[in-house]
């Protein structure tokens, strides 16, 4: 991670409008440090140049982020791509951030119910990422995404992910983290909104792909198989490298940036002419409608905690999601 570039994609984004990658929709490596690092900012952490950046994100956020090339029906398969790579980069990130908030709670130490709120906010941002990573249609998943999964590996698997087994027993649900009373309700609404929106999306995408995922976790052979951490990585443009929670921190509000950029333009589900895919049961939900309208608001709330700047009470990134169905 020598050349400019690649300190560019370490940075925070520097100028208004799209600026990730080379050209919208282009994409960046994301460098993670190895899994059980923290990436969290110790509190007060931030350098004045990192400050002021975060001021600038967050002040922007509010304004809304603009606007950017449209798709059409010739490029949606590479905004989708885009957002299969940079929805999982984002999941990455939020998972790790969910591993320390985890063992802060599992600590016992310091400020319980922010750990509390920090935790739920993460998952609710996951819910959104699940939802964007998704959004792709059934033709472009089928002919392109799943393909390329399959090219590098017959059984190529979300088990695979190195960051997820530090948050595999809060999404299984079978052993809620001990955060304090008046908190856990609302983190357990949002864990079942994640299992939820996991299976619809699936379900979506993939024939048979929701009964595929249910008997997946109902038999536990989840992660039972083999598994290649490296070749996920490497698939997802992921590459493990000793980068500072400072510099995790950039390189997520870069791609939430870009992420609000994109929903701003072009909604969730693009409209290109091409008939809609069936909705599933489960994202006919009203709670996963919410979620769709609150994606890059909580983003930016995730952004605000992971930078260290608390919660954000106010919704922000106005109408940032645009037409969502
Ligand atoms: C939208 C982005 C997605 C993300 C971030 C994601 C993430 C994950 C993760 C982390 C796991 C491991 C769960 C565990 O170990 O407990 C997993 C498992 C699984 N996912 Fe997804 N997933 C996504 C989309 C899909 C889609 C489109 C399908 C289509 C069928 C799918 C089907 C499955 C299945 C069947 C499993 C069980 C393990 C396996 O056989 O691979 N997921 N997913």
């Amino acid at each position: 991670m020598k050349s400019s570039s690649a300190q560019a994609a370490l940075g925070f984004s520097d100028r208004p409008g799209w600026d990730f990658g080379d050209y919208p929709y282009a994409l960046e490596p994301l460098a993670l440090p190895a899994p059980h690092r923290s990436v969290t900012l110790p509190a007060g952490a931030l350098p004045a140049a990192a400050r002021d950046a975060v001021d600038r994100f967050l002040d922007e956020a509010h304004r809304g982020f603009g606007t950017t090339d449209p798709v059409d029906a010739d490029s949606l398969e590479q905004l989708f791509w885009f957002r299969w790579m940079v929805g999982h980069h984002v999941s990455f990130v939020i998972w790790r951030l969910l591993a320390d908030a985890l063992a802060d709670v599992a600590d016992g130490t310091g400020d319980q119910d922010a750990a509390a709120v920090r935790l739920t906010e993460y998952v609710r941002a996951y819910c959104g990422m699940l939802l964007y990573t998704g959004s792709s249609t059934r033709t472009v998943y089928q002919r392109t995404i799943r393909p390329s999964m399959y090219r590098q590996h017959n059984k190529f698997s979300g088990t695979w992910a190195p960051d997820y087994p530090a948050v595999r027993s809060l999404f299984r649900g079978r052993r809620p983290p001990p955060v304090v009373l008046s908190r856990a309700p609302a983190l357990l609404r949002e864990i079942a909104l994640t299992n939820r929106i996991h299976l619809g999306v699936a379900s979506k995408l993939v024939d048979q792909g929701r009964s595929l995922l249910q008997h997946a976790v109902l038999e536990g052979d989840v992660g039972s198989h083999r598994t290649w951490g490296a070749v996920f990585d490497c698939y997802f443009l992921t590459l493990r490298a000793p980068v500072t929670p400072l510099d995790v921190t950039a390189q997520l509000l870069r791609r939430q940036k870009a992420i609000a950029i994109d929903l701003a333009t072009n909604g969730l589900y693009p409209d290109v002419g091409e008939d809609p895919d069936p909705v599933p049961e489960e994202l006919r939900d009203p709670a996963v409608a919410q979620c769709e309208q609150d994606l890059v608001p909580a983003l930016v709330r995730t952004a605000a905690l992971a930078a260290g700047r608390g919660p954000v009470q106010e919704a922000t990134g106005r109408g940032a999601t645009g037409r969502v169905r």
